[in-house]
């Protein structure tokens, strides 16, 4: 199917958002904290049963183009948005659970490729469809991890659990202080009034974006690998504390204890970033945005000159607490805390100074902590 298919009656809509993450970056698969929260730019998607046993067709009105499978012959596509659908009907076909002949329509307000998890929003949107339309019984958790295993076989990407968990438990008004170890979670109401969460898209990507965050995380278990033959019990880094990271400083080489270090602060300055929260003391949460960015500019190493540039244009304005890049890195989008009077300002100045510096018209969101995946049947 390479237009839109002709009969086309959908039963049921999944709305599927992107999320933002205030801060705990790369802690995820290193079993620590993340605060992450769904927002209300999202993916929908449209789903028919077409009657057939196994021809399924998928067409994304955003790209005007689609594709078709059969569910007996799934494999890997050479087109990278056909392998998030195709991974997540692999996972659920490889659990044994019965699909037949679907068509799905897809429409998108998430920007692709800007740090706010279009994939993940679009592989539990396609979990949460299948699980409805044929009746699978799958549970939120399982749906979020099967989603997670189709970016790590299909895609490639060794992602942690954070944006899956985060499109598909989110809750309006709140952020969510997950453990990606226990995957216990407490939702933290986030009130910011007066100020608000800006995000500036860099509209850069950088193709380095998926290749080295696979190397960052080889190199959080390689320095993990060092740490056990001092502490042989250590099951990841979220068990790390500074001295025992401090003890094998000599052993490990500088890049490998910059990436571990990182990794035991950022999960600290989660922690500390809830309990700002909590208190409402913005300014702290402005302060743990800009020590965040400057781990993941110096040691983590996962920024960019254009969200360096971002981030650096705030620190002179006193109506911007914070600022920092936010989601995987190498591009996407900078998050911002600012005064409400001076938002209007800020998109102008930040607009032009950026224009000037790299010839890119960037793009400018107000974002607010949304539900996450939800689901309706159509009444034909
Ligand atoms: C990507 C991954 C997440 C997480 C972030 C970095 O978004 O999909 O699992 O690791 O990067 O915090």
């Amino acid at each position: 199917m390479k237009g839109f298919p002709t009969y086309f009656t959908p039963e049921l809509v999944v709305a599927s958002p992107g999320r933002i993450n205030l801060i705990g970056e790369h802690t995820d698969y290193n079993m620590g904290y993340v605060l992450p929260a769904a927002i209300e730019k999202k993916i929908s998607l449209q789903f028919q049963r077409n009657g057939s046993q196994k021809n399924c067709r998928v067409f994304s009105k955003n790209f005007n183009t689609g594709f078709e499978f059969d569910l007996s012959l799934l494999a890997p596509s050479q087109v990278t948005w056909e392998n998030y659908i195709l991974g997540v009907v692999h996972e659920i076909v490889k659990r044994g659970d019965r699909l037949g002949g679907f068509d799905c329509v897809l429409e998108s307000d998430l920007p692709i490729g800007s740090g706010l998890s279009s994939s993940a929003a679009l592989e539990c949107g396609m979990a949460y469809g299948l699980n409805q339309l044929f009746n699978l019984g799958l549970d939120k958790l399982e749906m979020v991890k099967l989603s997670q295993a189709a970016e790590h076989t299909y895609v490639g990407t060794q992602c942690g659990i954070m944006d899956q968990f985060a499109s598909v438990m989110g809750k309006a008004g709140h952020a969510i202080l997950l453990d990606c170890r226990s995957l216990d979670y407490e939702m933290i109401p986030i009130n910011l009034n007066p100020y608000k969460i800006i995000l500036l898209n860099t509209k850069v990507v950088h193709n380095l974006a998926s290749s080295e965050y696979n190397v960052r995380k080889r190199q959080c278990e390689e320095g993990l690998a060092v740490l056990r033959r001092r502490y042989p019990t250590l099951k990841s880094l979220r068990e790390v504390t500074g001295s025992m990271l401090d003890s094998c400083k000599a052993i490990m080489g500088d890049i490998t204890y910059r990436r571990c270090d990182f990794v035991l602060k950022e999960n600290e300055r989660v922690l500390q970033m809830a309990e700002a929260l909590k208190q409402n003391n913005l300014q702290k949460v402005g302060q743990l945005l800009y020590e965040a960015h400057e781990g993941i500019r110096k040691d983590y190493e996962v920024s960019c000159v254009e969200s360096d540039f971002l981030v650096d244009f705030t620190k002179d304005l006193p109506e911007i607490l914070g600022a920092r890049q936010t989601g995987g890195g190498f591009g996407g989008c900078t998050l911002n805390l600012v005064h409400g009077s001076f938002v209007d300002e800020f998109i102008a100045m930040a607009t032009l100074s950026y224009q000037e510096a790299y010839t890119i018209d960037l793009e400018a969101y107000e974002v607010l902590p949304s539900q996450g995946t939800s689901c309706s049947m159509v009444q034909n």
